[in-house]
């Protein structure tokens, strides 16, 4: 055989050795992973909140936050950060304040949703709603849903005498100090500064002094 026939077919061998690879390699990737119709991208749920149920399918991916928003249209709570770090999007999951951002709504199938719409309403303002307007506990408000859910929370929280990183004595019912309720409200930001407001009407609801 000619050298150069003989260089072609060494070539030729090399590239049909290395399809024959490719396409090994790529029935086992296709064996490993659902097909596009297999896999399930949303999921049927059904989300209590304030106590009336919703049935929805939605995209896995959805966090609570954009269920309660988008999905449910209770916009009460707010987003602000999206990533956890300012409290605007607080709601309580079965009696304790969650960042809604921070959650997916398909791990909430069966747990009782409480948003600041499920506190109280015009006209029938829970005691923290009210004692919110009377101290004046906010100024744009875009905070306060937040704010309000995180305070019904927290006196719920040393009720429950649930440590802070400011309980000195672990081994002694918890006390609403200031010092707890600053401590405990610390994840809830308000760019107005109405936090003076905000914990006179903490103190106030809790029954303690400031
Ligand atoms: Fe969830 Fe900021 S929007 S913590
Ligand atoms: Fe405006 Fe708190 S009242 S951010």
């Amino acid at each position: 055989m000619h050298s150069d026939q003989l260089e072609i077919s060494r070539r030729d061998l090399l590239i049909s050795s290395a399809a024959a690879v490719a396409v090994t390699g790529a029935a086992t990737v296709a064996a490993a992973q659902p097909s596009g119709s297999d896999m399930a991208l949303t999921s049927k749920l059904s989300l209590t909140v304030n106590g009336k149920r919703h049935d929805i399918e939605i995209d896995n991916r959805t966090t609570l936050l954009d269920a309660l928003r988008e999905h449910l249209h209770l916009t009460g709570t707010k987003k602000g950060c999206d990533h956890g770090q300012c409290g605007a999007c607080t709601v309580m999951v079965d009696g304790r304040r969650i960042n809604s951002c921070l959650t997916l709504a398909v791990m909430h199938g069966g747990d009782q949703v409480t948003t600041i719409e499920g506190l109280g309403q015009p006209g029938d303002l829970h005691p923290m709603q009210a004692a919110f307007v009377k101290h004046d506990g906010f100024q744009c408000g875009y905070c306060t849903p937040g704010q309000i859910c995180s305070s019904v929370a927290v006196l719920e929280e040393i009720k429950a005498n649930i440590p802070s990183h400011v309980t000195g004595d672990l081994t002694a019912q918890a006390q609403v100090t200031p010092a707890e309720i600053r401590e405990r409200m610390s994840g809830n930001i308000c760019r107005c500064g109405a936090y003076s407001n905000i914990l006179d009407a903490i103190v106030e609801v809790a029954g303690t002094k400031a």
